[in-house]
């Protein structure tokens, strides 16, 4: 084994091993190869220098430049909260009109307002703001309180029936549980409220319930059944309905009322959110 042989075809040195008479030789490594391994331990040698590489005791080296991906994120965190701060800081400082003419802080605005609905107001308005029985639509251009960037503003902040010192406030009297009216005459008044958008089918009942409507409920509801912002009475000659639209739900709100609740968002939402949220339910489709 131990004496060197050379293989007559190739030239090149045998291992020594040989099995049935076919034999190993010993060709050294391509030099591309070596070149590429050496490389590779010169530049892992640099490697350990320059970064963090071995851990120890108490730590780990932290290398010459100091490199750690942990203060990178946390930078470019910083930097994104920074940017956001300055965006929020303006928001919080402009009025409405004035986030409204800029569209960087409208975009901004928006994704804000958009987020802030999904996670405080879809539970009861729907996530698409589309409403549902008793809870206004907020993406259509009918309002009961009214729909410009203020008024939005004002309702989201303060609530509707809230208890909020501040908050919009109106009550529907309970006619028929109060005994202002007597069961015939809801009969009549809602066959009444019916024929405002068309779907009366007993004319005289909704004749003798005009008088009761004069008298009852024009102060609220306007005499063509228009509604009134002022109470955040609706509509009753058009097609949206709180409450439904039926003579059974109508006949059932005039006797019990509803008294429907709205809660406040001050101190609960930052006014910033607030502001955000007024404009996104503005920009849904129905803002004045
Ligand atoms: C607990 C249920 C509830 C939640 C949560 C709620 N709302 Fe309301 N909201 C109502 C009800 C009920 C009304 C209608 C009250 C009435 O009868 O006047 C209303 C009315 C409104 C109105 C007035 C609509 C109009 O036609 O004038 C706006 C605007 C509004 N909500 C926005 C919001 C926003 C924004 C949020 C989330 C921050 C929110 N609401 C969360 C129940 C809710
Ligand atoms: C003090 C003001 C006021 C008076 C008076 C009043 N209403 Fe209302 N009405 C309201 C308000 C506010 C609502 C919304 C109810 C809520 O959200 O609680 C309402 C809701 C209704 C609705 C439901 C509408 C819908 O879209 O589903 C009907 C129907 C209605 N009123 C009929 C009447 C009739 C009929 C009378 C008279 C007998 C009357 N109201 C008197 C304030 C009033």
């Amino acid at each position: 084994m131990a004496t060197t042989e050379r293989d007559e075809i190739s030239g090149q040195e045998t291992t020594g091993h040989e099995w049935d008479g076919i034999k190993e030789l010993d060709s050294p490594l391509p030099r591309w190869w070596l070149m590429v391994m050496y490389a590779c331990i010169v530049w892992g040698v640099g490697y350990w220098v320059l970064y963090p590489a071995w851990p120890h005791m108490s730590g780990y080296t932290k290398g010459v430049f100091g490199y750690s991906s942990r203060a990178e994120v946390a930078a470019d965190i910083g930097a994104a909260n920074d940017a956001r701060k300055v965006f929020a800081d303006r928001i919080a400082s402009a009025d409405l009109e004035t986030i409204r003419q800029d569209p960087k802080l409208m975009e901004f605005a928006l994704a804000g307002g958009k987020s802030a609905y999904g996670d405080n107001c879809a539970g009861c308005h729907g996530s698409a703001a589309q409403g549902g029985k008793g809870y206004p639509n907020l993406s259509d251009d009918d309002w009961l309180w009214g729909g410009s960037l203020e008024v939005i503003q004002q309702t989201i902040r303060y609530g509707i029936r809230s208890g909020h010192d501040e908050t919009r406030d109106s009550e529907m009297p309970a006619f028929g549980r109060d005994e202002v009216l007597s069961k015939e005459q809801i009969d009549q008044v809602a066959e009444f409220v019916l024929s405002l958008s068309g779907q009366a089918k007993d004319a005289a009942a909704a004749q003798q319930g005009a008088p009761i409507y004069a008298e009852q409920c024009v102060d609220c509801h306007g005499e063509k059944g228009q509604g009134s912002r002022e109470f955040g009475a609706p509509n009753l000659a058009d097609a949206i309905w709180l409450f439904g639209r039926d003579g059974d739900s109508i006949r059932a709100i005039v006797t019990n009322s509803r008294k429907g609740v709205m809660p406040h968002w001050q101190g609960r939402l930052p006014e910033t959110t607030i502001k955000q949220l007024a404009i996104y339910i503005h920009a849904l489709g129905g803002g004045e």
